[in-house]
């Protein structure tokens, strides 16, 4: 069997273009999270001999260890992990914070990269060239109004991989974050705004080429793809249209 990528959150947006993207560089993905009916569709499209879909919540220790499991017992080098599941909950002010939903923001982005980064080191170390690929945010360095609790996740995504890369020096695992502005997924502003489309759509109006989800496919591939010994600590990526975080272009 060809060295295994794990894929958390591939059953949409980046985490589905990042598993089919990595599986013609050649790898054997192993596709995780909730949606196993989309993770099921997308070994089939990908091939069984070449993807294996493992239902995973990284917010439940359980899970996360079975998960691990299951890779471990494919018995390839696990040489990647790309820890993409995350997301945002919600564009309240600060001062109407719900509380809920900065502790799930904080769950999946943060503590969910630590359970599934601590149930997969081992093996990833043992491979003797192993990558973990971590997607934080532009929302990782700057605050923006109505994005307390998602700046706060994902600052605290960063401050996870940062540590991580320094504990793990001299080990044969290079740690690698991928920080995307505006990407236009299917999911998360749908889900970040309790499904409300027009405000979604709204997100997005004018802005002539926000980013898709294979240009950040892209950009992981790239990274997890240079010779081991070069570590791309972090890359931000915007469309073309967002010269930073606030200075969106739109053609309305
Ligand atoms: N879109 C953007 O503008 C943007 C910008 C910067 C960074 N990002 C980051 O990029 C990553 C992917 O975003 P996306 O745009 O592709 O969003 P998306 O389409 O909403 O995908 C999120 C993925 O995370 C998974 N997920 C959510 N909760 C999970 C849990 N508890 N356990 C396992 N998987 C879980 C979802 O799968 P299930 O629901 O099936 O579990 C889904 O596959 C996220 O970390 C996000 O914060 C996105």
């Amino acid at each position: 069997m060809q060295n295994i990528a794990v894929v958390t959150g591939a059953s949409s947006g980046i985490g589905a273009a990042t598993a089919r993207r990595l599986a013609r560089e050649g790898f054997h993905i192993v596709a995780a999270a909730r949606r196993v009916d989309r993770l099921a569709a997308l070994v089939e499209e990908i091939g069984a001999a070449s993807a294996t879909a493992v239902e995973c919540d990284v917010t439940s220790d359980e899970s996360v260890a079975r998960m691990a499991a299951t890779v471990t017992g494919l018995g390839a080098p696990v040489t990647v992990l790309v820890n993409n599941a995350g997301g945002a909950r919600g564009v309240d002010p600060v001062a109407e914070g719900s509380v809920e939903d900065w502790q799930w923001m904080f769950d999946v982005n943060v503590l969910g990269v630590l359970r599934v980064t601590k149930a997969l080191l081992p093996a990833l170390e043992a491979s003797g060239a192993g990558t973990i690929v971590t997607v934080g945010s532009t929302a990782a360095f700057t605050p923006y109004e109505g994005g307390g609790g998602y700046v706060a996740a994902k600052h605290g995504t960063t401050a996870l991989v940062g540590t991580l890369r320094l504990e793990l020096a001299g080990k044969p695992v290079r740690v690698i974050e991928i920080d995307p502005g505006m990407v236009q997924t299917d999911e998360f502003t749908l889900n970040r705004l309790d499904g409300d489309q027009a405000r979604t759509d709204a997100v997005y109006a004018g802005v002539k080429e926000p980013l898709v989800a294979e240009d950040i496919a892209d950009c992981i591939a790239w990274t997890a793809t240079r010779p081991q010994h070069v570590n791309v600590d972090r890359l931000v990526v915007r469309p073309i249209a967002q010269a930073a975080q606030h200075k969106v272009h739109r053609e309305l």
